[in-house]
């Protein structure tokens, strides 16, 4: 652990997680066949330049492809951060991850943390062995958000752009500006080190998250949510497969999310399937499978729709409700 603390500066903790920014390939000019989550956190630091009054603090907290992120990791993850928040001195965080599942893990940690202060997740799409890569700017802009006093909530940080966990999505297979905050756009842009404000920061209510966290703490097993998607020729087969294994699995599914077309509107064979499997007391949520908008309510609607969360973050809020749920919270 990387621990240059000096006296009366505020610090910036840095949590590593993996991902290609910690990538590691063969040879300096292959961008895509490397082995994700190799390079550890204190030597992505290295040669990084902590903001004026900054000290910085590095700790692993996984080392993984984020492809592969488990409830475990995130539970760690919320822990770790919720640790070093507590700490007066602490101006905020910076978390390095893979880009593949990082806005699953954002709008995790916004709904389970609710942080005042900033947590800035942060990414690469070249590995950390590449000839030019993209990681040290991105770690760079990410301090530089991470102690300003003005940001807050839980943001990600990648080509100098700042979008807030509720909006953000990877949406390039390669590029280094893979990610996109859809209508809302960014929150900011890092200016060499300065931020130009947009939009107001993201905020959620601590109450709720507060609540989230113990029960996510304590869970022994967090509640099994499905995504299935409404396409041409969808069935209603697998939601029944589903259902018909319940009875004899450790880990039955609790919820479905359907990623829908649309204004969240399903194939008739799988909202049927659906509304049997609601029948059976399984929570269904509908989320959009377009990349932009949000699912504009109708009333006669029979099974309920998660507004502008896409799929992986309606199952999120999903997984969340059920744990309240199932403690009496809600
Ligand atoms: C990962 O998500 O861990 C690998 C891909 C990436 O970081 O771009």
């Amino acid at each position: 652990m990387a621990d240059n603390i000096s006296e009366g500066k505020r610090r910036v903790v840095v949590l590593g997680t993996g991902g290609t920014i910690a990538g590691r390939a063969a040879t300096a000019a292959d961008n895509v066949g490397y082995i994700a989550g190799q390079v550890g956190v204190t030597e992505l630091l290295e040669g990084v330049a902590a903001p004026t009054g900054i000290a910085l603090q590095a700790e692993q907290v996984a080392q993984v492809d984020s492809k592969d992120m488990s409830f475990a990791i995130w539970r760690r993850l919320a822990e770790r951060c919720a640790h070093w928040l507590a700490h007066a001195d602490v101006a905020g965080l910076v978390v390095t991850h893979g880009t593949d599942t990082l806005e699953e893990t954002a709008f995790f940690l916004q709904s389970v943390l609710a942080p005042v202060k900033p947590i800035v997740l942060t990414s690469a799409m070249r590995p950390a062995t590449a000839l030019t890569p993209d990681g040290p700017q991105n770690v760079r802009d990410a301090l530089a958000v991470a102690s300003s006093p003005h940001a807050q909530g839980v943001v990600v940080v990648c080509a100098g752009a700042v979008h807030s966990a509720f909006d953000v999505q990877k949406v390039h297979t390669y590029r280094l500006d893979a990610f996109d905050s859809g209508d809302a756009g960014p929150v900011a842009y890092v200016e060499e080190g300065a931020l130009r404000e947009l939009r107001r920061w993201p905020v959620s209510p601590p109450e709720p998250a507060r609540l989230c966290f113990e029960l996510m703490r304590h869970a022994v097993q967090w509640p099994r949510v499905e995504i299935l998607m409404s396409h041409a020729e969808a069935r209603g087969s697998i939601i029944d497969a589903l259902m018909a294994q319940q009875a004899g699995t450790a880990e039955p599914v609790q919820g479905l999310v359907l990623a829908a077309t649309g204004n969240g509107t399903l194939h008739e064979a799988l909202e049927a399937a659906a509304l049997r499997a609601q029948a059976a007391g399984i929570a269904v949520l509908r989320a959009t499978r377009c990349v932009q908008g949000r699912i504009l309510p109708t009333p006669s609607a029979a099974l309920r729709d998660a507004g502008a969360l896409t799929p992986v973050k309606a199952r999120i809020a999903l997984m969340l409700e059920l744990m309240s749920i199932q403690a009496g919270g809600a």
